[in-house]
């Protein structure tokens, strides 16, 4: 199990970052950090924009030939240069990159889906090298699939692929929401995998929520690794994330002992 931190940044605006930006700036002077992010807003915001229309199924969005170009250069080229220059501005080696540098996130189309692929599998020498120099890597959801054509993944998948794929101790989603919510509406400070799939029965646990929580699972390789979905605006979000039991929503492949 590696020291390295691998942290999913959701898809709001640079402005909603900035705080954990500094975050991130502190932890990576302890501890390597992998940044994946997100960009569904964004890239919405852009597909109405050009007048591309766009739908989601089971929270993934499904692409069409003319959505991907608009996906990839939002994402690449917008989004990712925006956490690159913020991070970088606040002293941070951060290097830009997305899955399909490299050949980094080995991925195969999802069925039904358009151009939109799962991630298999990790080719994981780019980011060491990255790593063993002190840069902070910071990975668009992009990724070529088995035919060699770039796809769309959901950022939440990204995350756990690379998180599987380096066998890191702490995985950290930075969402708008503080965790996940129970039927109640107040947070659930512990989850396990079959909590979380009667959750997502009930109809509870809906929309990007459900990738999101099953990429949690997924990025749980090893017994002693945590996965902790919380909300990336309030101060110092990151330190309690990976510090403060109390804070998020941690997620368990067994329910957490009474
Ligand atoms: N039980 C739940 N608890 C909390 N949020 C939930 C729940 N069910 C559904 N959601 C929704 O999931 C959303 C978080 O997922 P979403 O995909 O929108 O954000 P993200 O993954 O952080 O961003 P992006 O997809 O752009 O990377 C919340 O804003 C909320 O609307
Ligand atoms: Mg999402």
């Amino acid at each position: 199990m590696s020291e390295v931190l691998v942290v999913k940044l959701g898809g709001t605006t640079i402005a909603e970052q900035r705080h954990v930006l500094g975050d991130v700036a502190r932890v990576s002077c302890i501890r390597p950090v992998v940044l994946v992010h997100g960009g569904g807003k964004r890239i919405t915001e852009w597909l109405e924009r050009l007048g591309v229309p766009t739908r989601f199924e089971g929270g993934l969005r499904v692409t069409d030939a003319a959505s991907i170009e608009v996906a990839a250069a939002v994402l690449r080229g917008v989004v990712n240069s925006e956490l690159v220059a913020g991070l970088r501005d606040l002293g941070v080696d951060a290097v830009g990159l997305s899955g399909v540098d490299g050949g980094m996130l080995v991925a195969e189309r999802i069925d039904g889906m358009g151009l939109v692929a799962r991630v298999v599998g990790l080719r994981r020498d780019l980011l060491d090298s990255l790593l063993v120099a002190g840069r902070v890597p910071v990975v668009a959801p992009l990724a070529c699939d088995e035919d060699g054509v770039i796809c769309n993944v959901n950022a939440d998948d990204a995350t756990a692929g690379i998180a599987a794929g380096l066998g890191a101790r702490q995985t950290v989603f930075m969402t708008d929401v503080d965790g996940i919510r129970g039927a109640d509406g107040a947070r659930i400070a512990d989850v396990s995998a079959a909590e979380a799939e009667s959750l997502i029965a009930e109809g509870v646990i809906a929309g990007g929520m459900i990738p999101k929580v099953r990429a949690a699972l997924a990025a749980l390789t090893t017994d002693g690794s945590e996965a902790v979905i919380a909300a990336g605006s309030s101060d110092a979000a990151l330190t309690r994330a990976i510090g403060d039991p109390a804070f998020g929503t941690h997620v368990r492949r067994t329910p957490a002992a009474a």
